[in-house]
């Protein structure tokens, strides 16, 4: 996967290049990846890449012609890639559209400054607009190292052999279960029995009702959306019930 960003601040990105499974996947060439300064397309003496907005008003506006030049040198580089503009008005970034954009060959990723970005430059240079969040940023760096990111993992090969994508958090429309390690008390904490005794099939029913419950309290939206399996409607059933059985018992105390 090729990874083109076009920006004012490529040194952003030095830090984000050296660092852990990202360095690992460029060194062992999974993934190609540079930063082009949108400055070196801007035609005049001082390279600017901003102008006052028409019609007034604060801010300022990315000029087309530096953007549409870097764009077009990145396509000609990287002629398989895919244009990408981030932006607040984008759509909104998820797991699926990051295993859907790692399915693609290269991403040349836009990243607008100021007020935002001359529409133009969209007409016919950007294929996809995309927001990592409701949430303004002060430019596209952030969200285009965001988008890198959960991409990269992604791509085979890029996470150790025990790291695996397939069990991450929303593959499989659920939040992932709880972690523990040693020691096996920390704090007067103790690692839950079951995953120290080697039974794997009750691993895996602890697992599942883990990944089930904090779905539950954190993300109901999720299981409101999920396509439930047969063990997964009947861990939430027995849960019901339990909770049935509280509110009986507690209905009943308080009539006396
Ligand atoms: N640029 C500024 N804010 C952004 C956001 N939330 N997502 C993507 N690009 C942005």
């Amino acid at each position: 996967m090729n990874f083109v960003v076009l920006t004012i601040f490529p040194e952003m990105f030095d830090p984000f290049w050296s660092h852990g499974i990202i360095r690992k996947a460029i060194e062992e060439q999974k993934i190609f990846t540079s930063a082009i300064n949108i400055r070196d397309y801007a035609a005049d003496r001082h390279q600017v890449t901003d102008d006052r907005p028409y019609g007034g008003g604060s801010g300022m506006v990315m000029k087309p012609e530096p953007l549409a030049g870097a764009i077009r040198a990145a396509s000609r580089t990287a002629p398989e890639a895919k244009t990408v503009l981030l932006t607040p008005q984008g759509r909104a970034f998820d797991q699926r559209m990051a295993r859907a954009l790692a399915s693609l060959d290269g991403l040349i990723l836009v990243c607008g400054r100021y007020e935002g970005v001359d529409e133009r430059v969209c007409y016919d240079l950007i294929d996809y607009e995309i927001s990592t969040g409701d949430y303004v940023l002060t430019g596209g760096e952030l969200a285009a190292m965001i988008i890198i990111d959960a991409v990269t993992r992604l791509i085979p090969g890029t996470l150790g052999g025990e790291q695996a994508a397939e069990k991450d958090s929303f593959v499989n429309g659920l939040l992932e279960h709880a972690h523990y390690t040693r020691p096996p008390n920390f704090e007067d904490h103790e690692v839950p029995e079951v995953l120290r005794s080697g039974h794997h099939q009750e691993i895996d029913r602890w697992r599942l009702e883990s990944s089930l419950m904090r779905t539950l309290l954190k993300r109901s939206d999720l299981l409101q959306q999920k396509d439930l399996d047969q063990q997964e409607v009947e861990i939430l059933k027995n849960w019901h019930q339990e909770i049935e059985k509280i509110l009986e018992i507690n209905a009943k105390r308080h009539r006396g």
